[in-house]
Order: structure tokens, then C-alpha cells, then sequence
């Protein structure tokens, strides 16, 4: 026994004594030790004593899930100090855990989905969202924030609009570059997406968009155009769809020629989850991270993902070896990817070591103080964006009212059949596990704002089809009628119709008649994503807001606007047209479901920039929403009355705004442009600045915005450039597109003896 345990331990003595020669050897001549990546200037180093086999890895997400239920991670090589990083959904707030059968569910802030964002028209508030979902992407370990998604709302009917910002390129560009800038200062990264021309679920993963160059560059593109110049987000997300026939993860031309060379992206391009359908093409492309590798859920498969699954975008790491080493892929263009996701990592928390003490995987709720600040920044920001379309003879604020009939099916609050009494947001990749006790219901939020709410009758709730009587009842015995209309919209399915149910609109017909007979108001609840039909049913209703999907706190941002705690102040980022065979996609959407081919047949003509020029009246115009409070405009004044082409001067436009009404408010200034002297078409009027303005009653504010050559610029196809023209334009300053209340011009000149 003895004489076995001396063996042993002689036999490990030597063990140690090779191991530290060797160690000591290896240490002495320093050629064998991996250099390890430490910063942005060690990254070549680092590449350098990369193997094939682990660049290979790294160009490929871990799978999805990602880890705790996000939506994934990249490879991690820790003989290089290269770690995994963590990306997570998305554009409503942070999406965590929950995601599939037996996954932890995990908790964060919903927040107004981003239509609602943008309907603020308030940078500052985006930013604030922003930045509280960066704060709340650090408390689950997360690098990559996947939002924002900035495509343009080209028609009502696009499943994924409510996760858009606009159907205006400048209002989309704006707003994005807050939210990216608000993310960012807090150190988590940003992926902006879908690049691009990604404007329709139905054939999501097939469809070929073809457009127009022009259309492209001046109504598709500005979005990430801007946030890439001014906000440089991390990473950019590559659509599923493909332009004008390549796949956008395969488009050289989007990929490399304009979003780097063009616009000097230096961040990593990652593909949409399974959107990849030849990885090699993709890496030649310049996407350089195929998201999000294998999937590893429960089999069957979930429908959203059995819908964008496909083989060829998970590649195993050795088919990218294979590649290389038959020449398909060169091993420069994988060495370009790698320096291109190594040059975010060194960037991110992780990387960085601010994510080492926790552990994140079993975390399942925010901290106390973020969950409170996510929820006070939710019901603020919901709030701001939410849009008045109608306020006849005052109805809104509410005045001497105590108590209200809330009706509609989509205010009943029924937990047990998953009835929460408000839609909080949107579906697929931008739903954000939120627990049930912490959704305010429209109902709850007015009864914390202390009304007394009638909700059902003889044990009957409010709701479509109410029994003869009882709205008359109602009217008798309540002080306002309330009707709550919800729409549901989802990624991966584009939306059926703009349309009012029959039983929806009667419900509102019935309890308008009775409440009006009794000398009392009616007041319409939107609580939609995207537009849906008013003409028919909008003469029944005093007061009309639209609360868009108002994340978590929705019921008492709902009931404070109401009140007139908060003055509206949102304005409509999207047009709602009056029916749907008006819009200027109609007929070209969702296109060519057999040829798989969408023709933008209304090229730059998208939203107010059709009904504008052609003069069709909208339901609600762009620009749209009033205020507890009245303004004037006035002394529109250019401080020049010409622009030098060839000095790129920018002209300066001041206009004064002053509150006429008796209670504080805030007033969206929007500065559009008409082109008085075209020679090649243009739209009746474009968006190019906006403020928004906080008036005290009797206060007057001088609001100043500069114009410059590209916002008098037009993209000539034939030219492949911006171009600008000697010639007249308008300014047009006003409340909505429809309502310009002051007017300037100015010429154009170009100065050529100068350059002579
Ligand atoms: C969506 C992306 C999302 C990704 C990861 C995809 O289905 O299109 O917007 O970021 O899933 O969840």
C-alpha cells in the first residue's frame, strides 16, 4: 500500500515538474502563449493565431435559444479572451425568458410600442425609452439590444407597422437616431433593422421587393442612413426579403457598396434569425454574422420560427472550412467578418467585465428601483405619444365627470382567458414578458385615478351586442360613456383589413344615441397598432384618442390624458386614410404572392406624400393631433431669401408659436418643403424638420429650423446621386400636413463664376 502511494506520488512530482518546464519554457520565449484580445489594437494579433476552424465558429451564432431565453449569442474563444455576447429583442423593450415550454420566465418593462414612440415626435422621450431599455438590457447581462426597426410604414396593413416608426423617412430617421444614441450611452450596443425594404409579413422570408432606386434612397434607405452617419449603432440586422432580386442578406450592393462604403459603417452586420440562404454568398455580401446558428428548442417547432427556418442558414462551422478550403469562400472575407464582430466586442459589457458578478441565469426579475423607473418611463412616454384625432365642444378633458360605462370587448379584464383589459403591444420577437399584476387595464387606471367605473350590468359585461336598455340605462346613470376598440398585430402575418366589426360599430352607435339624449358625451378608446377605419362611425363619437399599444402602464397614461393630468401632445406618424383601396399601395400589396414579387409600384408616393399630391382627402392627416390647448403661428422669417448651391449655406427659418388657450401644452412644429419649380416629379410637400415646443398659456417661443441641400435634394436615378437644382421652393410651417399655417420661399442658385 505504502510502496503504491509512493509511486503515485513520485509519478505526479514528475507530472508537475514537465508541466511547469514546459510552462516556464513556453513563458521564457513568449512565442507560444495565444495573444489574447484586450482592445481594438490587438485585434490583428488576435486574428492572426485564429485557426480556420475557430473564425468559422465565430461567424456563426451559438443557436437558438439564446441563453436564459434570448434571442442568441455569438461563439466564444476563450483561449483568445474572445467571450460570447449576448443579443436580445428588441424594439418595445427588453424580450427575456419565457419564450419556450420550461424556459424560466423572466421579466422586464413593456414599454408603447414604437409608433407610439414616434407619435411623440419628442426626441428627448425617445431617447429616455432608450435609454431605460439599455438600463434594463444591462440587468440581464445583455450586449445587443435588437431594435430599433425603422422600416417605413408603407401600408396600414403591414403585420409588423406597430414595431415601425413611420410612413415618413425624416420623422423614422429622427427618432431613430435618438433611440440609438439612448441605448448606446449606457454602453449596450444597438442592431437597426430590418435592411432593408422589409415592409410586409406575408411571404416574409421569399419576397422579392422590387423599387425604384429613388424610392429607395429617398424613402427606404434615410432611416438607417441617418442612425448609421449620427448615431453609429453597433450593428446593423439584415432582412429576410430580398431587393430588387438578391436576398438582402447576399446584397453586396446594400451591404458593402452603401452601408459601408457609402456611409462608412463600422460596426458588424448579423443576419435576420434564418435569413441567410447561401452563407457563403452572405459572408462575400458583408454580413458578417449568420444568425442565429441551429435550433435547439422543443420540436415541433413554434410557427413563427417553422415559418423562417431553413437549413442553409445554420451552417455547421465546417461548411464554412469546406468552403475555404475548396475555394468557394476566401479566407480574406472571413477574416474581414471576424475584424468586424471582434472590433464590437471589445466594446460590449461583457467584453469589458461589467457583466462578471452576476448570475444572470437566475435572474428572473428587474431590481425594484429599475422596474419602478421602467414603469413611470412607460406611462410617461405612452402618455406624450398618444394622439387626440377628435375633441368635439371640449368633451376631453374630463369635467365634473365621476363616474363611467366602460364598454367593448377589449376592456373586459377576464385573467383566466388571458383578457388583460389592454392591449400592452404587439406580437412575435417584440412582445415583452411582462407579468399579468403589472399590466394597468384601462378600467384599472381609471379607477386609480379615482372615477367610479360601471363595467357590466346584472353581472352582463359591457360589450358588443349589449341587451336593448341598457345603454339607455347607462346614459341615465353614469356621467360618460367610454368604447375601448383593440386591434391585435403581429410579426409574421400581415393584418386581414382596416376594418370596424359591425358589432363594434353599432356599440358605439348605440351608446352615442342614448348618452347624447341625455345631453352626455361619448369618447372612442383606440387601442390599435396601426390604422384602422373611422370615417363610417366617427360622427357617433365626441371625442376620439387614439393610445396606440401603450406598454405596461397603459391604463393610467389612458386615464391621465383623460383627466387632462397630461395635455396630448402626440401627432399621427402614420396617415389613416379614409378607406383602404385609397392608399397608395393598394393593389401592390402584399403583391405577387405566386411570383413572390412586390412591386412599389407607388415608388416615392408613400403615405402623405400620395393624398398630399394628389389631392386625396385623408381620414386624419399625417401630422395630425390636437391639444387641451389652441396655438398660433406666426412671422415665418427666412434669413436669406436665396440658397448657394455651390457654398452648401444652409437657410434659416424661424417661425413664432404662442399658446392662445388657457391651460399649458406642447406643440409639434413641423417644417415641410415643396419644390416650386420641378423639373422631374416630386411630392406635393416633404418633412424635413420638426420641433417639439412646451407653451405655457399666453407664452409665445421662437422656433428655428435650418434647411439644408440635401433637404431641397432629390435622388436621380439615372445619375445614382442626391442632386440638387437651381429653382424655387416653398416653406411651409403648420400643425399637420394638411394644416400649414405660415409659408415662405426661397431660390435656389448656383453660383458658378465662383468656381470658375
Ligand atoms: C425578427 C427579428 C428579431 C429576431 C430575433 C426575427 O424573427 O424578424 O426582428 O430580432 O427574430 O428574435
Amino acid at each position: 500500500m505504502n510502496n503504491r502511494l509512493n509511486k503515485i506520488i513520485s509519478l505526479s512530482m514528475i507530472a508537475i515538474l514537465l508541466l511547469s518546464i514546459n510552462k516556464n519554457v513556453t513563458a521564457a520565449n513568449g512565442t507560444d502563449q495565444p495573444p489574447k484580445l484586450v482592445n481594438e489594437a490587438s485585434i490583428e494579433k488576435v486574428l492572426k493565431a485564429m485557426t480556420l476552424d475557430e473564425k468559422a465558429h465565430l461567424v456563426i451564432g451559438t443557436g437558438y435559444p439564446g441563453p436564459n431565453g434570448i434571442a442568441g449569442a455569438t461563439y466564444a474563444i476563450p483561449r483568445l479572451g474572445i467571450p460570447s455576447i449576448t443579443l436580445s429583442d428588441g424594439p418595445a423593450g427588453v424580450r427575456i425568458g419565457g419564450l419556450f415550454a420550461g424556459a424560466a420566465p423572466r421579466y422586464a418593462t413593456a414599454f408603447p410600442i414604437p409608433s407610439s414612440l414616434s407619435a411623440t415626435w419628442d426626441t428627448e422621450q425617445a431617447a429616455k425609452v432608450a435609454k431605460a431599455m439599455g438600463k434594463e438590457s444591462r440587468e440581464y447581462g445583455i450586449d445587443i439590444l435588437l431594435a430599433p426597426a425603422v422600416n417605413i410604414q408603407r401600408d396600414p396593413l403591414g403585420g409588423r407597422n406597430f414595431e415601425y416608426y413611420s410612413e415618413d423617412p425624416f420623422l423614422a430617421s429622427t427618432i431613430t437616431t435618438a433611440f440609438i444614441t439612448g441605448v448606446q450611452s449606457v454602453g449596450v450596443g444597438t442592431s437597426i433593422k430590418h435592411f432593408a425594404v422589409n415592409n410586409q409579413e406575408t411571404n416574409r422570408t421569399t419576397m422579392n421587393a422590387v423599387l425604384s432606386e429613388r424610392a429607395l434612397r429617398e424613402i427606404y434607405l434615410p432611416a438607417f442612413e441617418m442612425a448609421v452617419k449620427q448615431a453609429k449603432p453597433w450593428t446593423v440586422m439584415s432582412a429576410y426579403n430580398a431587393v430588387n432580386g438578391t436576398f438582402a442578406t447576399q446584397n453586396k450592393y446594400l451591404l458593402t457598396n452603401i452601408l459601408r462604403n457609402e456611409w462608412d459603417f463600422d460596426g458588424f452586420v448579423m443576419s435576420d434569425w434564418w435569413a441567410v440562404k447561401d452563407p457563403f454568398a452572405a459572408l462575400a455580401a458583408g454580413n458578417d454574422l449568420i444568425m442565429p446558428g441551429a435550433y435547439n428548442g422543443p420540436l415541433p417547432m413554434p410557427p413563427l420560427i417553422k415559418d423562417v427556418y431553413n437549413q442553409a442558414s445554420a451552417p455547421s462551422p465546417s461548411a464554412i472550412k469546406a468552403a475555404v478550403h475548396n475555394g468557394t469562400l476566401s479566407e480574406r472575407v472571413l477574416d474581414e467578418c471576424v475584424r468586424n464582430l471582434l472590433r464590437i466586442i471589445v466594446k460590449t459589457p461583457t467584453f469589458k467585465g461589467e457583466y462578471k458578478n452576476v448570475d444572470y441565469n437566475h435572474k428572473t426579475s428587474l431590481t425594484k428601483q429599475a422596474a419602478e423607473e421602467g414603469a413611470r418611463i412607460d406611462r410617461e412616454a405612452a402618455a406624450e405619444g398618444m394622439v387626440l384625432l377628435k375633441n368635439e365642444h371640449h368633451t376631453l378633458p374630463f369635467k365634473g365627470i365621476h363616474t363611467i360605462a366602460v364598454a367593448g370587448q377589449n376592456a373586459v379584464v377576464d385573467l383566466a382567458h388571458n383578457k388583460l383589459g389592454i392591449i400592452i403591444g404587439g406580437g412575435g420577437s417584440s412582445q415583452v414578458n411582462v407579468k399579468p399584476k403589472d399590466v394597468v387595464s384601462l378600467i384599472q387606471g381609471l379607477q386609480n385615478a379615482n372615477y367610479t367605473v360601471v363595467s357590466s350590468m346584472d353581472g352582463n359585461k359591457l360589450v358588443e351586442g349589449l341587451r336593448a336598455g341598457d345603454a339607455v340605462y347607462l346614459a341615465q346613470h353614469t356621467d360618460i360613456g367610454l368604447v375601448s376598440i383593440g386591434r391585435a398585430s403581429t410579426e409574421g402575418a400581415d393584418r386581414p383589413d382596416m376594418d370596424m366589426r359591425p358589432e363594434e360599430v353599432q356599440l358605439i352607435k348605440d351608446l352615442s344615441n342614448a348618452y347624447h339624449a341625455e345631453g352626455k358625451k361619448l369618447v372612442v378608446i383606440l387601442n390599435i397598432g396601426a390604422p384602422i377605419e373611422v370615417a363610417s362611425w366617427r360622427d357617433y363619437a365626441d371625442a376620439i384618442l387614439l393610445a396606440w399599444q401603450p406598454g405596461q402602464e397603459g391604463g393610467n397614461a389612458i386615464a391621465d390624458v383623460l383627466s387632462g393630468k397630461v395635455n396630448p401632445s402626440g401627432k399621427l406618424p402614420e396617415t389613416f386614410p379614409v378607406h383602404y383601396s385609397a392608399v397608395p399601395s393598394y393593389g401592390n400589396f402584399p403583391g405577387d404572392i405566386a411570383a413572390n414579387t412586390v412591386l412599389y409600384a407607388e415608388g416615392i408616393y408613400v403615405g402623405y406624400r400620395y393624398y398630399d399630391t394628389k389631392n386625396i382627402q385623408p381620414a386624419y392627416a399625417f401630422g395630425h393631433g390636437l391639444s387641451y390647448t389652441n396655438f398660433m403661428y406666426k412671422n415665418l422669417t427666412l434669413n436669406s431669401a436665396q440658397m448657394d448651391l455651390n457654398q452648401n449655406q444652409p437657410i434659416v427659418v424661424s417661425v413664432d408659436v404662442s399658446n392662445t388657450g388657457n391651460v399649458s401644452g406642447k406643440e409639434v412644429v413641423q417644417l415641410y418643403i415643396r419644390d416650386k419649380q420641378t423639373t422631374i416629379e416630386r411630392p406635393d410637400k416633404e418633412l424635413k424638420g420638426f420641433e417639439k415646443v412646451v407653451l405655457q398659456p399666453g407664452q409665445t417661443k421662437t422656433v428655428t429650423f435650418t434647411v439644408d441641400k440635401r433637404a431641397i435634394s432629390a435622388y436621380d436615378d439615372t445619375l445614382k446621386s442626391w442632386v440638387s437644382k437651381a429653382g424655387l421652393f416653398q416653406v411651409l410651417v403648420g400643425s399637420s400636413s394638411r394644416d400649414i399655417r405660415q409659408q415662405g420661399e426661397f431660390r435656389t442658385i448656383r453660383n458658378d463664376t465662383r468656381a470658375k
